[in-house]
């Protein structure tokens, strides 16, 4: 029996993260689930975001299904996400991006984007004239996130793997990555790799996303470059994440809690599904995770007239459309 700890947190967590919990539990019966609070609610409740007890836990469980918390702009507030990628050191944040709306494009990449350092440091000084912002880039978080990258390429048969950077300007910080990127390629000669700087990927991805199959980039940079292929493949409710560590993973759709949008029953639910595809093939359960991502491509293809031209849609009717999809004998080895 695995356990999963789901933070389903505030807005529209709860309403993707809620019924993709349901729907895995018809697919996999070998997990154990344990909901908690953290996010804004908790925050106002307790005075923390998430407490020391909740981060324990997460320590202990085989993985963790998170929704989406709303900041808070108070000095004393400390974001639950960053909190867990940091204490649980996931410093490996994979973003695959796949289009699956009628009419667009191939689009099919993955950015796989360091976690835990550079310009996330949070670390930042005031002086009278501004502010200083520290940024670090170390060889042992290089090393890990390009080793992660090869080995992801190879383990899902991607072809190409691109190392982006700007080291035109940051020349000791982001030619260190470059240069331990292309001390590993020569190491993994199976996936062609190759090098472009950030600004002209940006370019590449909106003029020719077909031609990406594979990023391996830092931190702020794969932040900023994987909503962008959130926003080629029809927005933030189509891509999943997972963040993985050495020991621990945790499990999340790309978008926020879309306070815009919350309360609404009009949230996507597909990137948290998606997510959960992830995370059971992380728990080693490859042929239900084969399920709930057929069963949710499905959805997102053949229910179009789910999906509106912003990328939402009726919770509850995409759910129900997946649940018929997962009753349907042309999904193959369901679990009844
Ligand atoms: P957001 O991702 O919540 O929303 C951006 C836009 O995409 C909004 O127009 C929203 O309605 C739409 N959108 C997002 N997910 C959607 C879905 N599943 N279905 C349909 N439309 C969807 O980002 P935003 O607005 O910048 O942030 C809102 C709050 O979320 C902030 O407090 C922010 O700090 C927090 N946030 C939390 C994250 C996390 O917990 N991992 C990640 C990103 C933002
Ligand atoms: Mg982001």
């Amino acid at each position: 029996m695995k356990h999963v700890l789901v933070i389903p947190g505030d807005g529209i967590g709860p309403e993707v993260i809620l019924p993709s919990v349901d729907i895995i539990r018809t697919i996999a019966s070998d997990i154990d689930f344990e909901f908690v609070e953290a996010g804004k609610k908790a925050f106002e409740k307790n005075g923390e975001a998430i407490s020391e007890e909740i981060m324990n836990k997460a320590a202990k469980a085989d993985a963790i299904f998170f929704g989406a918390t709303t900041s808070v702009r108070d000095k004393t507030y400390k974001s639950p996400i960053l909190e867990l990628r940091y204490g649980l050191d996931l410093y490996a944040n994979v973003r695959p991006a796949k289009a699956l709306l009628p009419g667009m494009k191939t689009i099919d990449m993955v950015i796989v984007r360091e976690n835990t350092e550079g310009m996330y440091s949070a670390v930042e000084e005031q002086d009278l004239d501004g502010v200083t912002t520290f940024r670090r880039v170390t060889k042992k978080g290089c090393e890990r996130i390009v080793k992660f990258a090869f080995a992801w390429c190879k383990q899902h048969s991607r072809k190409k793997l691109a190392c982006v950077h700007k080291s035109n300007v940051l020349r000791s910080s982001d030619g260190l990555f470059l240069d331990i990127f292309n001390s590993e390629a020569a190491k993994n000669k199976k996936v062609r790799s190759y090098e472009m700087l950030v600004d002209s990927t940006a370019m590449r991805m909106a003029m020719m996303p077909e031609e990406i199959d594979a990023i391996v980039t830092l931190n702020l940079y794969g932040d900023i470059l994987s909503d962008l292929a959130a926003g080629l493949v029809g927005g933030l409710g189509f891509v999943p994440s997972a963040n993985i560590g050495q020991k621990r993973a945790l499990f999340e759709p790309a978008h926020g809690s879309a306070p815009d949008i919350a309360g609404k029953g009009i949230a996507n639910p597909f990137a948290a599904l998606l997510s959960g595809a992830m995370m059971l093939e992380y728990l080693g359960m490859n042929k239900e995770a084969g399920i709930l991502s057929v069963a949710t491509e499905k959805t997102i293809t053949e229910g179009k007239e789910l999906i509106d031209a912003q990328g939402r849609c009726n919770t509850k009717a995409a759910i129900n459309y997946l649940r018929k999809s997962l009753d349907d004998k042309q999904v193959p080895n369901k679990k009844s």
